[in-house]
């Protein structure tokens, strides 16, 4: 079975590990063809199964097993792209529209977890807004103003966050925020699905989709799918070359979880202001914390972010030894909403859910409901809002500012390796070498032996970068990531990174 897109283990892979299920054996027929099995996929699948179509799942690792399993599982209307700053992006109606359905995405999971009986220990609570010691209140201001007129009534300015061991200042209260364990939650639909009919596949990798009509979705294993519509809801897609990859850009986001005396921290989520900005619950005694984010490839300090969550962490609640660390990806779009709806280019019937932001909990659970209607012929509020090919010239310098990083990665052809010689690689380490004209990703296993790939993303040619926290190749441009054998691990990309041999033939 493929792994998961990591070293590191969340605290939901060790308290509910993600379900491996069987992979793709045989040629299907089906209506509806979804691909990826995190929390966009399953729900998905899960709403359309409700309906009556029938539905298959290809996964190319466990259910759950991308960034749902590496998810802090915050259920939040508090976008954190700012609804002051959607407003100037989207207008105001785009901003209520916005703010309606994250609120709908909570009802949804709330009302799912009631009818299915799911033990995933689904919680509303409050959520705290606050700003970094010592600056301006004046965002929370302009937050709260355009919060109520996206029409969130109900949040209001408080003097400080319920959680007494800090002095948060002046916070934003969001009320009916929830929290849930995401792979008890996602599990349970899996087998909500089966009994409906409908059809998940592990350990299935998709290379390929041939739009038709009808599409068929090809499989590394050599079985096809056959369908009258394709989900792709890879987290980032796969069966597009650049439109929406130019609109989003990959960021890493670190976590840690770390046990607090019984009864000494209010459950609540609370959020600072800052860029990038913290966000912390509860899971019974283990208090989360994440943040301290990269754009992915552009950096390899991880050790050092952990050190800097655990102090921010540390000064406000009092955490004991941390218990998890791990990270992940999330994809951030360039006018703060994700694209969910009809792929560009296509004639329809090829569906993406991507650009999830720090929300692809609600964010997933929109795609649900936004797809099945799609796919059902009814019109749904959101999705012009959600658009994937929609334009706007008031995000030009979102697009542009990502775009200009993306360029700058090309540099990575003529700049020296990250190390002289594969003699300064060590053990579970890889680095990339220059070998002539080009670049090799090289990775050392423990045993000393050397496994050199060729460091060009088969994306769109960018150089990979070693990410040492969790032993993969991380491309700086789109978010493609590789495992130290060179399979792929995510989009955008489908194929691996090449073989290649080493000048000498030293292995090692
Ligand atoms: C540390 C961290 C904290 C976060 N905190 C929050 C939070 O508090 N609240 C919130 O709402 N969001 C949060 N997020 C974001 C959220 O976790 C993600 O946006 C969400 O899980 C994405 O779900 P998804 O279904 O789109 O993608 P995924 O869960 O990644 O699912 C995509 C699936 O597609 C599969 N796949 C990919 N390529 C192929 C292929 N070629 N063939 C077959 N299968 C394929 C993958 O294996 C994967 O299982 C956080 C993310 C991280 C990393
Ligand atoms: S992900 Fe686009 S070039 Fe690597």
């Amino acid at each position: 079975m493929r792994s998961d897109t990591g070293r590191t283990d969340s605290l939901w892979m060790a308290t509910a590990p993600p379900r491996a299920l069987p992979p793709l054996a045989e040629d299907l027929r089906t209506d509806v063809a979804v691909i990826g099995a995190g929390i966009a996929g399953i729900t998905t699948a899960y709403l359309l199964a409700l309906e009556g179509p029938r539905v298959v799942v290809l996964e190319d690792g466990a259910v759950g097993g991308g960034e749902t399993g590496r998810t802090t599982a915050h259920l939040s209307n508090a976008l954190d792209d700012r609804y002051h700053v959607l407003e100037r992006l989207h207008g105001e109606e785009g901003a209520r529209l916005a703010a309606a359905s994250h609120a709908a995405a909570i009802d949804r999971i709330e009302s799912t977890v009631a009818a299915e009986g799911i033990a995933c220990d689904f919680q509303r609570l409050d959520g705290y807004l606050f700003v970094p010691p010592g600056e301006s209140l004046e965002i929370l201001d302009a937050e709260f103003e355009a919060a109520r007129r996206a029409g969130l009534r109900d949040v209001r300015m408080v003097p400080r966050a319920s959680a007494p061991s800090f002095n948060s200042g002046p916070c934003l209260l969001f009320p009916r925020q929830a929290q849930f364990h995401p792979l008890a939650y996602v599990g349970a639909l899996v087998g909500a699905i089966e009994r409906r009919g409908g059809r998940i596949f592990g350990a299935t990798h998709v290379t390929g989709v041939e739009a038709g009509p009808p599409a068929v979705v090809s499989s590394e294993g050599g079985c096809k799918v056959t369908a009258d519509f394709v989900v792709c809801a890879t987290n980032t897609p796969i069966i597009d070359w650049l439109v929406i990859h130019s609109k989003q850009a990959p960021y890493r986001t670190f976590a840690i979880a770390a046990r607090v005396p019984p009864d000494t921290v209010p459950a609540a989520l609370y959020w600072d202001t800052a860029d990038p900005y913290h966000y912390v619950r509860l899971h019974g005694d283990l208090l989360i914390a994440g943040g301290e984010d990269h754009k992915t490839g552009q950096e390899d300090d991880a050790y050092d972010r952990f050190a800097y969550l655990d102090a921010w962490t540390r000064e406000r609640f009092p955490i004991g030894e941390v218990e998890y660390t791990w990270s992940g990806q999330v994809m951030e779009p360039v006018d703060g909403l994700g694209y969910i709806g009809r792929n560009p280019g296509d004639k329809g019937h090829i569906l993406v859910a991507t650009g999830d932001s720090g929300h692809g909990m609600t964010h997933g659970t929109i795609a649900g409901i936004l797809l099945t209607d799609l796919i059902l012929g009814r019109p749904n509020p959101w999705e012009r809002l959600y658009d994937p090919s929609r334009k706007s010239l008031k995000s030009a310098a979102g697009y542009l500012k990502e775009n200009v990083n993306v360029a700058k990665q090309y540099f990575d052809y003529v700049s020296p390796g990250e190390v002289g010689s594969v003699d300064e690689i060590g053990p579970g380490q890889g680095a990339v070498v220059r070998q002539g004209l080009t670049k090799l990703a090289v990775y050392r296993d423990e045993q000393g032996a050397l496994h050199p790939r060729s460091a060009v993303c088969p994306h769109l040619g960018c150089i990979v970068h070693w990410n040492s926290l969790e032993g993969t190749w991380d491309c700086p441009c789109h978010g493609s990531r590789f495992g130290t054998d060179g399979r792929v691990l995510n989009g955008p990309a489908v194929a691996g990174l090449e073989s290649r041999d080493l000048e000498g033939g030293s292995a090692r």
